[in-house]
């Protein structure tokens, strides 16, 4: 799709995801489904070839044809320290040293865990599994072995990765039983969620009064930041909390994008909102494969072999996952990171408007809105437009050595390594894009 000549990083190359990618691409998609392990890699949403890397340094990621970016989405967001920061190396290749896997107890579990509850003091357990996915999969059965029911409630806009029961959208009207967004997930499956709005309180109060004394639990991502980053005002998130309270439901928080982003603690502690669980991945796992769900005692200790909640796995808990885990908490712990996260962000807020651009954003998490609108705080309300804008205007921030995510309704992420002038440079390709 990059055509240009020359290189701003100096590389020489012919062009940006240029033939060493797309030679690439051509060979993974004989062998594999669209040529991709998860399908938003496929840059379906923006158009052109999915860029090949091969090196991340700190702030930046080098592709198979030796360009350099800026990198604005950094794994999806569990590299909050930048990539290949050297004190997460260490540990990982420390771990491998001792061992790749044992499937035994091993003193990094307590460690991690440890780490996660002192940031999470409402919580007692830790349990680790290998992804966000796995961990929501946990959170779910476990609300429904506690309460007995069978429903759950969630929200459109929110993303709980592929698990069955979640891989549901509304159907019409507000109060009703979804419908399966997948093939593949059977009706009777897609029945068994009901979902919602978000930002709309009228509607929580409409689904509880119909469905409150089935519902096992309403899970939602605290801000919402898988289609857009769609943020709730807390009244809203304090509703939500007084009507699962009332009618006997779980509250789970899907934390696996917010969870240690905006401090040492989850995104409840930023609300002053308190769930039953929480669901965690990304940055516990420092860029590696970690998962984990934490809440009381009374709930987490239902899980086998305690108690008759099934959950298991062969990699859950690997030591080196988990030691890269370990050392990205403990370079967190202080809060130096995110401080140095919200001053950068606070100069993108500043730019951008100074520049006349809409920018959603929390801490070093931002999210263009490209048609001049005005933000949106529902899935239902981002425009067309807005996706256009950013569909229009991807190869030309590529040629100019910006990565960020390939598609509009994905957030863009900041890390420890980037700097003042990747946050200009940032904002000069939105505004001139
Ligand atoms: C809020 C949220 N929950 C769950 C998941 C699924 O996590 P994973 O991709 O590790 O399975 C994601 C992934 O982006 C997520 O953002």
């Amino acid at each position: 799709m990059n055509t240009r000549a020359t290189s701003p990083s100096g590389a020489g190359s012919e062009s940006r995801g240029g033939a060493a990618s797309a030679s690439l691409f051509a060979r993974a998609q004989r062998v594999i489904p669209g040529g991709v392990s998860s399908p938003v890699r496929a840059f379906k949403s923006v158009g052109g070839t999915p860029v090949f890397f091969k090196r991340g340094e700190g702030a930046h990621v080098v592709d198979e044809d030796g360009n350099r970016y800026v990198d604005y989405c950094l794994a999806w967001g569990p590299l909050i320290l930048g990539h290949a920061h050297p004190a997460v190396v260490e540990a990982t290749i420390s771990a491998a040293r001792d061992g790749l896997a044992f499937g035994t107890c091993h003193r990094r579990e307590a460690e991690l865990a440890e780490l996660i509850l002192e940031a999470f003091p409402w919580a007692d357990r830790a349990r680790f599994v290998v992804s966000g996915t796995e961990a929501v999969l946990t959170a779910v059965r476990l609300a429904r072995a506690h309460t007995g029911r069978r429903l759950l409630l969630k929200f459109s806009g929110c993303y709980h990765g592929h698990v069955d029961a979640l891989m549901v959208k509304a159907g019409s009207g507000v109060a009703t039983l979804g419908l399966a967004e997948s093939a593949g997930v059977t009706e009777t499956v897609a029945h068994d969620t009901v979902v919602a709005p978000l930002a709309d309180q009228a509607a929580l109060r409409e689904v509880f009064a119909t469905y409150g004394s089935q519902i096992a639990a309403a899970i939602l991502e605290p801000l919402p930041a898988n289609n857009g980053l769609l943020e709730q005002e807390r009244a809203w998130l304090a509703t939500l909390r007084e009507l699962t309270t009332a009618s006997g439901s779980l509250l789970i928080f899907d934390e696996v994008i917010t969870g240690f982003r905006f401090g040492f603690h989850g995104y409840g502690k930023v609300v002053d909102v308190r769930p039953d669980l929480s669901t965690l991945g990304k940055i516990i796992g420092g860029g590696l494969p970690v998962g984990g769900v934490v809440g009381p005692a009374a709930i987490l200790d239902k899980l086998a072999p305690l108690g008759p909640v099934y959950q298991a796995g062969t990699m859950a808990g690997n030591p080196v996952a988990l030691a890269a885990g370990v050392a990205t908490l403990r370079e967190l712990r202080s809060g130096a990171v995110h401080q140095h996260l919200e001053g950068l962000g606070a100069r993108l807020s500043e730019r951008a408007k100074a520049r006349g651009l809409t920018l959603a954003r929390v801490g070093g998490v931002f999210w263009p809105v490209l048609d001049g609108g005005s933000i949106p705080h529902r899935a239902e309300d981002i425009r067309d437009g807005a996706v256009q804008a950013f569909k229009a205007r991807y190869a030309r921030w590529l040629d100019a050595g910006i990565y960020l995510p390939p598609s509009a309704y994905e957030v863009g992420f900041l890390s420890a390594a980037h700097q003042p002038e990747h946050i200009d440079a940032l904002v000069d390709a939105l505004a001139g894009g």
